[in-house]
């Protein structure tokens, strides 16, 4: 039978029992701020969220997180807490206030600049501070404290999230055995080759291996983990069970690509609300209707390739001129993470990038790329998804990439192509994508052309079965087979 909402809704409560459901991770599901001495709220782009807000409008419990919006304070009661989605409230956001210090130390440090580059071996050389690895391990405590709080004797299972708790698990076991914890990460696990210069591997695996159960977007990933434990620590790998014995402890290793809701954005699509942002949009670009317009979506992370994307673009229009007026590429930036200088320099990177591919090429009329780093609402994402004859995905490294998958489901009419990475979790998923190199400069220019011209039933072929393959491998899915193989450990 699929997994659909409903579905996993009926069988929730058979799976999980009546243990407290926790999750936990850095990124909150909404953050606060104030806006013309108003409070509102956004939802924040990242993976994590985007995959997990369903899930919990659906399980209920309670999602801790570090709450960064400077009206989060506002709006919690006196437990630090409060429920959430604001207009239509399922489920408990309980915040987790971070020092400066601990955010730059555990966030912007050794979470951003030794973990991230360290995992994605996007040619980016992470760096190790003492100091921050401090601060990443007060926050995991903190972290740890305020669950033991919430479950205090409860029986209780948090699924931890991500790379910025690494040490969670072992810190929950260690004060309570009874609870079970899960760990998922939502970023590549890089091979033994790369981990092995980490100065606290031992420490981090440790924490992981203390879970019950751990998961990653793809085998490759999994297998990534295991000969690093292998080749690392003296711990039992064993190979026909997937799971690995450390200290007495099982943790088993398994896949769950993750995924997002394709019915509900597949039907919002279809909304007044998205028509109208779309001729908004298109008025606000200019853009004709005859022209072929490509997308992307990203934030301005430089494990995205969007450096590289806008120079295949450029070499696109070298090679091609007769396209010159006719293509139009719009992408969309998410300011991200710029207190660490690489993401400064990144963005500085891409403003005289596309200035000076937009002077190269431009007409009177016309200019190739059209870069937006304002804010934009989902309908405003999914208008823009609807509006695109292609979408560009095209990371360096990813450990699945969700907006190809958003793509896709709002493509109701048929009428749209991917070009993927190979270097992303969904190229294992997405047979039907067009794939590129996003290293391959010439053959991503050469792959845009294919695109354009490739015979629109060949297109819509390739997005009917692509329909399929997310529909069925939707987000509840993800969540009903992690939790049902929690459930037979
Ligand atoms: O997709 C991986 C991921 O780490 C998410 O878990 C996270 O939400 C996202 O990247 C965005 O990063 P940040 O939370 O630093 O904005």
């Amino acid at each position: 039978m699929p997994w659909t909402k409903k579905s996993l809704k009926n069988r929730i409560k058979k799976i999980i029992g009546n243990r407290l459901l926790i999750i936990a991770s850095n990124r909150e599901p909404y953050i606060h701020l104030y806006r013309e001495g108003k409070i509102e709220y956004i939802r924040p782009v990242g993976g994590a969220v985007t995959a997990l807000d369903p899930v919990m409008r659906v399980c209920k419990g309670t999602w801790v997180a570090y709450g960064s919006g400077n009206a989060d304070k506002e709006v919690v009661d006196e437990k630090s807490e409060v429920r959430v989605p604001p207009e239509n409230p399922k489920y408990k956001l309980r915040r987790i206030w971070l020092t400066k210090e601990e955010e730059n130390g555990y966030y912007y440090g050794y979470a951003n600049k030794s973990l991230w580059p360290l995992c994605h071996m996007a040619y980016a050389r992470p760096n190790f501070d003492e100091v921050e690895w401090a601060y990443y391990k007060i926050v995991n405590q903190k972290f740890a404290d305020t669950i033991l709080e919430i479950v205090k004797n409860k029986k209780a299972f948090v699924w931890i999230q991500d790379y910025h708790l690494l040490l969670l698990g072992k810190m929950l076991k260690e004060k309570n055995e009874n609870l079970l914890t899960a760990h998922f990460l939502h970023i590549p696990w890089p091979n033994p080759e790369a981990f092995r210069v980490c100065p606290q591997k031992i420490e981090i695996l440790e924490g992981l291996l203390a879970n019950d159960l751990l998961g990653f977007h793809i085998r490759y990933h999994c297998s990534n983990f295991m000969e690093t434990v292998r080749l690392e620590m003296e711990a039992r790998v064993d190979r026909e069970r997937t799971s690995v014995t450390y200290g007495g402890h099982e943790a088993f290793i398994r896949a769950f690509p993750i995924s997002i809701d394709f019915d509900e954005n597949s039907k919002s699509a279809d909304s007044k609300e998205v028509e109208a942002a779309m001729k908004r949009l298109k008025h606000e670009f200019s853009t004709e209707d005859n022209a072929f317009l490509m997308v992307g979506l990203d934030r301005i992370d430089y494990t995205k390739g969007i450096v590289e994307k806008i120079q295949a673009v450029d070499r696109f229009f070298e090679k091609f001129p007769e396209y010159k007026g006719k293509v139009t590429f719009i992408q969309k930036g998410g300011l991200s993470r710029m207190h660490i200088a690489k993401y400064k320099e990144l963005n500085e990177e891409l403003n005289n990038l596309v200035e000076e591919v937009n002077w190269k090429h431009s007409t009177e009329k016309w200019s190739p790329v059209i870069f937006i780093r304002k804010h934009m609402t989902r309908t405003e994402v999914t208008a823009l998804y609807k509006m695109a004859d292609a979408c560009l995905v095209s990371p360096l490294h990813d450990g699945m990439n969700l907006v190809c998958k958003e793509y896709i489901a709002a493509k109701n009419d048929l009428n749209g192509a991917v070009l993927l990475s190979q270097f992303t979790g969904a190229a294992r998923e997405l047979g039907d994508a067009i794939f590129v190199n996003p290293y391959d400069r010439e053959n991503f220019a050469i792959t845009i052309k294919e695109v354009i011209e490739m015979p629109q039933a060949e297109k819509q072929k390739r997005m009917k079965n692509l329909r399929n393959v997310v529909k069925e491998n939707n987000i509840y899915k993800w969540a009903g087979k992690f939790l049902e193989e929690l459930k037979k450990i």
